[in-house]
């Protein structure tokens, strides 16, 4: 197997009812974990006063809103993004080469550090659903070329389903980041996930980050969550 990177991070998803219950799970984790994302529920809840009391805890932010629309509109999103200083954003790679291309200018005129991600076909999608677009090649084929897209218009990195990750790294080689969820440590609860690895599997195939939620936030021990996942990434 290939290791294409020099360490690979680990991102806890702050899928969490409110307020409240993320900051007390963020505090004991402090020093430990570098990494939060933050999800549309959360931002739609509290928005970027939430964002700002997280970065101000120390903490690095993913922000999960996968930016959809005409490339004016996202670009000036990103704009509006720019006081919290966030470390990483998504954006759908459907949504084009010129408005990832808008992206990038936005984030380069008010955010150099921010990262931009592209997702590329929602896991809940199958090839059923993509037909009913008119979409007829397969999903995989449908991934790589709007990963390729993405990269091509200077977006920084990937989201990718694990089962993608090797595929991804054979063909847009070292340079891009591949953020990762479906992540599950030996032994962990599914919940719903159906093709899951572990976390030093995906490192192993070319994970920059790991996205893990409910193995930490469900979990009695937390701190030890995060530690042992930590452990078995380095
Ligand atoms: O709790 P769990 O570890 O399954 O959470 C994974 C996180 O990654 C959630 O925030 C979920 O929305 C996100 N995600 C995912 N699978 C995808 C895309 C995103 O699990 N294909």
């Amino acid at each position: 197997m290939m290791n294409h990177q020099k360490q690979t991070e680990l991102i806890l998803a702050l899928d969490c009812e409110d307020r409240k219950t993320a900051l007390e799970l963020m505090e004991p984790l402090q020093g430990h974990l570098k990494w939060v994302k933050i999800g549309l529920q959360m931002f739609t809840a509290y928005g970027l006063p939430l964002v700002q009391e997280i970065k101000t805890m120390g903490y690095n932010v993913f922000l999960d809103l996968k930016l959809h629309d005409i490339p004016n509109t996202v670009a000036k999103t990103i704009l509006s993004l720019s006081s919290a200083s966030i470390d990483l954003l998504t954006i759908h790679a459907i949504g084009g080469s010129e408005m990832c291309a808008y992206a990038v200018k936005a984030r380069d005129e008010s955010n150099p550090n921010l990262k931009l991600l592209a997702v590329t076909v929602l896991t809940s999608m199958n090839q059923e659903q993509m037909e009913v677009l008119n979409i007829t090649k397969p999903i995989q084929d449908q991934v790589l070329d709007l990963a390729k897209m993405s990269i091509d218009a200077k977006v920084d990195g990937i989201v990718s389903s694990t089962h993608e990750l090797k595929l991804l790294r054979e063909n847009l080689g070292i340079g891009p980041l591949i953020v990762t969820p479906g992540i599950r440590p030996k032994g962990a609860d599914l919940d719903e996930q159906k093709r899951v690895m572990t976390p030093s599997n995906a490192k192993q195939l070319g994970a920059n980050f790991i996205v893990v939620g409910r193995p930490i936030y469900k979990s009695k021990d937390p701190l030890a969550s995060v530690i042992s996942i930590l452990d078995d990434i380095r």
